[in-house]
């Protein structure tokens, strides 16, 4: 074995685990049995989380006695609510920021499972509001309804979000207004070719966030799939990283930390880098993972 090859006691400990910490309208209530029992605002519903494959801490009457609605799956992606009881059509929580500043979310109850919000998505927003401030650019690419977005521009940062859905921007435009801010760049767009872009014109930001889902399509049809363009993608954002800035990377598409490192690495040799998961921990006491999570700071 060479030198090199040997793991260092750094290699085994640098693997991290983030939690949201601020949440009062959000609470993962209990997991287990391929679902999850969530409360989000006054609504109590029940998804299903392939990761939770162990045995929940409350029993099924618990569950269906707290729940107001349950998603029932017909595909890897798609299904239905099934109401247990009277639900809305939509709904508003908030997240309290240190600042005292809130940002405002509008839910629904979608066929995808979602309700337009990424609750464990709160351990980033803390990061980037104390990070950021007046006269720092932020990038959010596949931002989605934009929690990343309006903690940025809540801090006083100039936000640009790109996304490639044009209801999912009106969305989030929508969360912005509901959350006293404004002035958000909004680009309906291919992330992959606004940020190679923004390379070819020397533009360069504080801080970059991505979400990069396993497949995807553009406004004009371009194919999105992670495993073939995410180096792409990473070579394209790392040269649009300003000296001192940040990049902020997480995937809910089965890359796991370790490998986010790697690709980081060689695009930002010289970056501090934290790779780790995004967890929720329940009422009952489980820590569920949601996804892989890497941050980097360049010097
Ligand atoms: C997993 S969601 C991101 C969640 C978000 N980070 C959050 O925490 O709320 C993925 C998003 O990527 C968008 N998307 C998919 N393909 C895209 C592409 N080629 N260019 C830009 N956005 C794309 C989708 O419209 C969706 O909003």
């Amino acid at each position: 074995m060479a030198q090199d090859s040997y793991p260092t006691p750094e290699d085994a400990r640098s693997l991290h685990r983030w939690f949201p910490t601020r949440w009062r309208d959000h609470e993962l209530l209990d997991c287990g049995n391929g679902k999850r029992l969530e409360r989000f605002g006054d609504l109590v519903l029940i998804r299903p989380e392939p990761h939770a494959i162990w045995a929940p801490g409350l029993s099924e009457q618990e569950w269906r006695g707290m729940a107001a609605a349950e998603f029932a799956p017909t595909g890897r992606t798609k299904g239905h609510w099934m109401p247990l009881q009277s639900v809305p059509d939509n709904w508003e929580i908030q997240y309290p920021l240190a600042s005292g500043n809130s940002l405002h979310f509008s839910l629904e109850m979608t066929r995808f499972k979602h309700v337009g919000i990424f609750p464990e998505q709160g351990a980033n927003w803390d990061w980037i509001a104390d990070r950021l401030g007046p006269g720092k650019r932020m990038l959010n690419l596949f931002a989605y309804t934009g929690g990343a977005s309006l903690a940025a521009r809540a801090a006083g940062a100039e936000v640009t979000h790109v996304d490639a859905i044009k209801q999912v921007v009106t969305w989030t435009r929508m969360n912005m207004e509901l959350s006293g801010l404004e002035g958000i760049r909004w680009c309906v767009e291919d992330a992959l070719k606004f940020t190679e872009r923004e390379a070819r014109r020397g533009n360069t930001y504080d801080l970059i966030v991505m979400d990069p889902p396993s497949w995807g399509l553009g406004p004009k049809g371009e194919k999105w799939k992670l495993e073939d363009q995410v180096l792409r993608l990473i070579e394209a954002a790392a040269s649009v990283v300003a000296p001192g800035g940040a990049v902020i990377m997480n995937t809910y598409s089965g890359l796991s930390p370790s490998t986010l490192q790697n690709l980081w690495q060689s695009a930002l040799p010289d970056a501090a880098m934290e790779a780790g998961e995004l967890c929720l921990k329940s009422g009952t006491g489980q820590i569920l993972p949601t996804g892989s999570l890497l941050r980097a700071v360049r010097p």
